[in-house]
């Protein structure tokens, strides 16, 4: 995201569909490619607190640190990387991480005016 577009709010789009999508898994490990603020991260933390280790990933710094104060609460279970979703293996690689219960990427809409 620029930094144009890092200044514009982060509104999570669709979060009880994203939660429906999710019902009845039992999710360990959660791998979240475009983390923005973090609201679908909340979201997600609160549907399934059997969740040890959300994996955050945005390629924007000022995204990673709004993430960072809005799952304060989850502080324990997140863990922050500021990267591209691209290189989601090179990442997992790097915390030990297997294999992943599901993973989550959203693209946004701007709107120019
Ligand atoms: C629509 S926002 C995400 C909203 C987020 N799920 C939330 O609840 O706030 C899209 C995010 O994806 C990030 N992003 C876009 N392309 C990316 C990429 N290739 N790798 C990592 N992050 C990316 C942007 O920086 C932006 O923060």
């Amino acid at each position: 995201m620029s930094s144009k577009s890092s200044s514009a709010p982060h509104i999570p789009i669709m979060v009880n569909e994203v939660i429906s999508s999710l019902e009845g898994a039992r999710l360990k490990v959660f791998f979240d490619g475009t983390l923005g603020a973090g609201g679908h991260a909340r979201a997600i933390l609160e549907a399934h607190p059997e969740i040890e280790r959300y994996i955050g990933c945005d390629k924007d710094p000022e995204a990673l640190e709004i993430a960072r104060k809005n799952l304060e609460p989850w502080a324990h279970k997140v863990e922050f990387i500021h990267g591209d979703f691209s290189k989601l293996d090179e990442y997992l690689n790097a915390l030990h991480v297997k294999t992943v219960d599901g993973f989550f990427l959203t693209s946004g809409c701007h709107l120019c005016n």
